[in-house]
């Protein structure tokens, strides 16, 4: 599915909230950032689940990716699921590296997560969890103080 006609979809499900609104509801420093940040992991997704949908070889597989925010209160939390190859443990140790990436030379700077972190943790206070398992999903939970002092 193109990015798009992806981002349209969320705008268009209830109480699931279009990429402007997520940005109102975070009074953040640079908004783009978070635009930066869902879209490296909606990239990370469909990725994955295209590259499950390339072995799965006619099984019926159906790649499906799910973003979705919630409010916590003072904090809001984005959660992007996808159900690709998930990661396993020996990626997920070094996956928020700096240039750390499994894709072949040439596909991948292996720099999305590492933005991510420094945009979501260093820059707005917030955090990122990731649940997986091998084979079956990968979860990234991210969540976000409604109003973020600038960390330097
Ligand atoms: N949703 C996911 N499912 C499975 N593996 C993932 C997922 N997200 C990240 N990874 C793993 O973490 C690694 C690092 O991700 P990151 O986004 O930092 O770099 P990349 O995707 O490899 O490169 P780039 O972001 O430049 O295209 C990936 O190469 C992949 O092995
Ligand atoms: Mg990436």
């Amino acid at each position: 599915m193109r990015l798009s006609r992806f981002l349209m979809i969320l705008k268009s499900k209830r109480r699931k909230c279009s990429v402007l609104r997520l940005r109102r509801a975070i009074k953040c420093v640079f908004p783009q950032d978070i635009t930066r940040v869902l879209l490296n992991l909606i990239s990370n997704g469909f990725y994955a689940a295209t590259k499950r949908k390339a072995e799965a070889e006619g099984d019926g597989y159906e790649p499906t990716l799910v973003a979705s925010t919630r409010s916590l209160g003072d904090r809001v939390e984005i959660r992007v699921r996808d159900n690709g190859r998930g990661i396993p443990p020996e990626v997920k140790e070094k996956m928020f590296n700096p240039f750390f990436t499994t894709k072949p030379a040439g596909e991948g700077t292996g720099l999305g997560l590492s933005i991510c972190h420094d945009i979501i943790v260093k820059q707005h206070g917030g955090s990122i969890e990731v649940d997986t398992q091998p084979g079956k999903f990968t979860e990234i939970r991210v969540t976000l103080p409604r109003v973020t002092a600038l960390i330097s």
